[in-house]
């Protein structure tokens, strides 16, 4: 396969599709070294001209993200806030208007796995995923929309799982990312007069840390994820940082309440081969 003159993404020509916009992008560390979603996102939107508001639970992943934009010469601020917390995400919107005075966008990154059955899932496990993947979603969304209404919309990103529509044992998770599907939809038709965009991007298997666990995934489920692509090729947070950029942008101004996967056509074909 031929290297993309594409990627992964020079920041000498980053093409400043986000000039002027605040973006909010929760999640915005990675749980170990490498590139995530929402630290791809993060740094995605900071080169397109976004000044960045980095939310994360661990402080020091977020740290690290905004290392990497100073790098570059972008603008970003990070804040400590736990999503599943009405108080922390009022916090963290009130951050960003204190530094910046409005909100364009927000990137709804959050999200950790649970796996097992019905069966064999512990109450309290299916809680603490539903809790995180969804209602965090919702408390950063209830949190962020009044000012992004207040400086005339802006475009909400959710990050849902192709997991949503290919169930392989991992329930808790599943339910959670198809209800984050189902919510976009709801929150697009009801914001959308207020000029807010909510669209749902699913990754496939991209290999992120969250899913190498530091790099030790075996080179043999590595390949298997790879070969489920019909492409052939493996993904990265870059993928759905590239994703992300784009439904932020003004160039999405028509697209709201879709679910775009970002899997490299996984969901085309069965899973065996
Ligand atoms: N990697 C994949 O293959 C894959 C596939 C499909 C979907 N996704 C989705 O991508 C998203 C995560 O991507 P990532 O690569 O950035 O993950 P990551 O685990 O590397 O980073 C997520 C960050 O979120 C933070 N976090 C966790 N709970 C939090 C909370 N309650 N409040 C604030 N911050 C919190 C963590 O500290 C971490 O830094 C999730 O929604 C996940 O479900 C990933």
């Amino acid at each position: 396969m031929p290297a993309s003159k594409h990627f992964p993404p020079d920041p000498a020509s980053p093409g400043r599709r986000l000039e002027g916009k605040v973006a909010i992008v929760t999640g915005a560390g990675s749980r170990g070294p490498g590139i995530g979603n929402g630290r791809a996102a993060a740094i995605c939107f900071a080169r397109a001209g976004a000044r960045v508001l980095l939310v994360d639970r661990d402080i020091d992943a977020a740290q690290e993200t905004l290392a990497m934009i100073d790098a570059e010469g972008g603008e970003a601020l990070t804040h400590q806030a736990d999503v599943t917390t009405l108080e922390d995400c009022q916090a963290m919107v009130q951050a960003a208007l204190d530094r910046w005075q409005h909100v364009d966008v927000l990137h709804n990154n959050v999200g950790i796995s649970g796996r097992g059955t019905v069966v064999e899932t512990d109450l309290d496990d299916w809680n603490r995923v539903l809790n995180i993947n969804v209602t965090g979603m919702m408390l950063a969304s209830k949190a962020t929309i009044p000012a992004m209404t207040a400086s005339g919309g802006g475009s909400i990103i959710n990050i849902s799982s192709i997991a949503a529509m290919r169930a392989r044992g991992l329930t808790p998770y599943t339910t959670s990312k198809g209800a984050v599907i189902a919510l976009t939809k709801a929150m697009a038709v009801d914001h959308g007069r207020d000029g807010i965009r909510v669209n749902c991007i699913a990754p496939g298997p991209v290999y992120t840390p969250m899913v190498g666990a530091g790099g030790e995934m075996p080179a043999d489920l590595r390949e298997r994820r790879r070969l489920a692509s019909v492409l052939e090729i493996e993904g990265s947070g870059w993928d759905i940082g590239y994703a992300a950029l784009f439904l932020a942008s003004d160039e999405a101004r028509y697209i709201t309440g879709v679910v775009l996967p970002v899997d490299g056509g996984v969901l085309l074909r069965g899973p065996a081969r």
